[in-house]
This record gives C-alpha cells, structure tokens and sequence, in this order.
C-alpha cells in the first residue's frame, strides 16, 4: 500500500490524567510526560515529512479544571518553552500560537510572541500550539475583527484569512487519544474534511509506532471532499 503522508496532523493529546492515575502518580505527572512525547512525536513528524502539526495544549474550558492543575500546566509550558528554545532552532521548528491571548499571564504571552518571531525563519516543520483554544471562540474572535474591518458578505475564503489558522492548509488527519470520540471544539471551521482516527491509547503512551498506524490509516481512506469518486 502506498502511504500517504498528510501535509498538517492535528492532536487532541488526550489522556495524560488517567495515565497518571493508573501509574498512582498525581495527574500533573501524566503532563509532564505528555509534554515528551508532544517533542517526540515532533521529531517524527520532522522525519516523516509532516509540515504543521497542531496541538491541542490548553481549551477554553480547561479554565474550569482546578487552579492548581491550571497552574501547573501553565508553569509547565513556561519552562518547556523556555528550556527548548534552542531545540526548536536547531530542529528547524517553527513555532506559531493560537487561541485567545488576552487571559494568559503577560510574561508568557511575551514569551510566545518572542519564540514566533525567533522561529519564523525556520522552515523544516509548523508547530502550531493551541493555548486557550475554542473552535467557537476561534470563529466568533474573526466575525468580529472582519465586522470591525467592514465586511460585509463575506465568502468562505475571506472569511478564514480571519481565523487563527489563516495561511494553514486544513488538517488532512486529527489523531485523538484515550477513547473519546469527539472534536471537542478544537479547530471546528477547518476540519470540515478532516479524516478523523480515534485510538485507546492514553497520550503518554503514544509513540511514532502508534502514529504510523494512524497515517497508515489515513492513506487507505478515500476522500471525495463531497465528490463522487470515478472507479
Ligand atoms: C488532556 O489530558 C491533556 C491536556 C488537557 C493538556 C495537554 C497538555 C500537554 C500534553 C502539555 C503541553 C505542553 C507542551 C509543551 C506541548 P487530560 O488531563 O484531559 O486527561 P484525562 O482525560 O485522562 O483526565
């Protein structure tokens, strides 16, 4: 079988709580260790060709988790950022944000507009971190910067020059972890033809086997985009 490598992957790194949980370790250790496997599977997606991987870091509503969990995910992407800076150069990553920055601590928000200024340059992979991320929000944040620009009539292209992932190609495969079924309001207006591959396995324990098996996957789907396909 030929395999088809998606141009973006989109994750919903699902799971990292119960993983914990099982191991009897608090749920902060299953980020931690998901934080990991998020550069890992960076790494294979650098080696297999991928060009953007968006992942799903922090949603609108994980604002309703416990403060303390808040926090610590907060902290623990504050130090990875920091610590990986050089990384991501030498890997050739570059590095883009998206979800609302208005709610996160100005000290980080800097700090994400330094590593995508820094990484702009950088060309071998688009990692795209979703932080304080809602599909909802996402849409409704660009009805009201074109309504502020004086659109009116606005077409399907225009309006998503609007959205977070304006210039991205849509997702062509989203991975989510640990059994759920469900798009969670992540990236609603761009994954409209999205292939979509569920897998039991907790994020912690995803692995570049266990992403292959999902583009080996993804390359036996056939997409019509609404078409009909000729035999
Ligand atoms: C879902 O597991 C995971 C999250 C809400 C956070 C994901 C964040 C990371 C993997 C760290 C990101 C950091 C970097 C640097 C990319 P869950 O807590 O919902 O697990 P559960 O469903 O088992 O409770």
């Amino acid at each position: 079988m030929e395999i088809k490598i998606p141009v973006h992957i989109a994750i919903i790194m699902d799971g990292n709580g119960r993983w914990a949980k099982r191991q009897g370790m608090p749920r902060i250790m299953g980020h931690y260790r998901g934080a990991e496997v998020a550069e890992e599977i960076t790494k294979a997606c650098i080696d297999l060709g991928v060009r953007y991987l968006t992942l799903f870091a922090f949603s609108t509503e994980n604002w309703k988790r416990p403060k303390e969990e808040v926090n610590l995910l907060f902290d623990l992407l504050r130090n990875y950022l920091t610590s990986k800076r050089e990384d991501l150069n030498r890997l050739g990553v570059r590095l883009r944000f998206i979800g609302r920055r208005d709610r996160i601590d100005p000290d980080l928000r800097d700090l994400m507009t330094d590593l995508e200024q820094e990484t702009s340059k950088n060309n071998r992979i688009t990692v795209i971190l979703a932080v304080d991320y809602g599909g909802r929000d996402d849409i409704i944040r660009a009805v009201n910067r074109a309504l502020r620009e004086g659109l009116l009539d606005l077409d399907e292209e225009t309006f998503s020059k609007f959205l977070d992932l304006a210039g991205v190609p849509d997702p062509d495969l989203l991975i989510r972890t640990a059994g759920e079924r469900r798009v969670s309001n992540f990236l609603l207006w761009n994954l409209a033809y999205t292939e979509l591959y569920f897998t039991d396995v907790c994020w912690p324990d995803f692995t570049k086997e266990e992403l292959l098996r999902a583009i080996e996957d993804f390359s036996r789907r056939k997409r019509k985009f609404g078409r009909v396909l000729d035999e």
